[in-house]
C-alpha cells in the first residue's frame, strides 16, 4: 500500500486565526509576519466570543475580524459549516487555532485536512484536553512544554510539527508553568507556520518531516 504524502504549499499564504481569548499566539504569528519571517497575510480573525481580547487586538492591527455567535446555529455542525463558508470566501490556505475553546466537528476538520494547526500547552500525547499544565504538575513529570500539531478529528491527536520542552519545578503553580510554556509557544507556533508556507512540511502517515 502506498502511503499518502501531503506537502505544504510554497506560496504567500492566506491565514485565518480562530481564537476565543487573549490572542497572544495570534499576535506572535502576526508579529513574525510583520517582521518578514513568515510569507503570509492574516486575512481573517474569527471568534466565538464577542469580547475576546484577541479580536480587539486584531482590529487594532487593522485586520478583518468576525464574531460568529454559536447561539444562532442549531448545532455544532451548522456552526462549523458557517465557519467553513467564511474561510472559503476568504480563500484561506491555513487555519491557525490560537486558544480557540471549541472542539471542531468533522465538518470543519474534513474541509481543511492538513490545513489546520493548533498549539497545545503540553508535550502531546501526554496531557491532551483541558488543563494540560495542571495535569503535568499533578502527574509529577519533570518536563512539560508545548506542541504545534495538525488538527485531526480526534482532539489533540493530529501529526506533530514542533515541540518545545520546559522544566516543571517543584513549586510550580498552573500559572507559573503556563508562563514558562507560553514563552516557548510564541517561538514554535510562528516557526511552524513559516515552515508550512516555505513548502517544507511533509506529512507521511502521522509523522511530519521537514524537507
Ligand atoms: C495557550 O496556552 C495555548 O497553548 C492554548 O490556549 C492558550 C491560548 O493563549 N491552546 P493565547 O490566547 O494565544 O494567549
Amino acid at each position: 500500500m502506498t502511503e499518502e504524502v501531503f506537502r505544504s504549499p510554497k506560496k504567500r499564504g492566506r491565514i485565518a486565526v480562530l481564537l476565543s481569548g487573549r490572542g497572544s499566539n495570534f499576535m506572535s504569528i502576526h508579529h513574525a509576519i510583520r517582521e518578514g519571517r513568515i510569507d503570509a497575510d492574516v486575512v481573517l480573525v474569527l471568534s466565538n466570543k464577542p469580547d475576546a481580547p484577541g479580536l480587539t487586538a486584531a482590529r487594532e492591527r487593522g485586520l478583518e475580524t468576525l464574531f460568529l455567535d454559536p447561539k444562532l446555529y442549531a448545532n455544532r455542525e451548522d456552526y462549523d459549516q458557517a465557519i467553513v463558508e467564511r474561510l472559503r470566501q476568504k480563500d484561506v490556505d491555513l487555519v491557525c487555532l490560537a486558544g480557540y475553546m471549541r472542539i471542531l466537528t468533522p465538518v470543519l476538520c474534513r474541509a481543511f485536512v492538513n490545513r489546520i494547526l493548533n498549539i497545545h500547552p503540553a508535550l502531546l500525547p501526554s496531557f491532551p484536553g483541558l488543563h494540560g499544565r495542571q495535569k503535568a504538575i499533578d502527574w509529577g513529570v519533570r518536563f512539560s512544554g508545548c506542541t504545534v500539531h495538525f488538527v485531526a478529528e480526534e482532539v489533540d491527536m493530529g501529526p506533530i510539527v514542533l515541540q518545545a520542552a520546559v522544566p516543571v519545578l517543584q513549586d510550580d503553580t498552573e500559572d507559573t508553568l503556563a508562563a514558562r510554556i507560553l514563552v516557548e509557544e510564541h517561538k514554535i507556533y510562528p516557526e511552524a507556520v513559516r515552515l508550512f508556507f516555505e513548502g517544507r512540511i511533509e506529512i507521511r502517515g502521522r509523522r511530519v518531516f521537514f524537507v
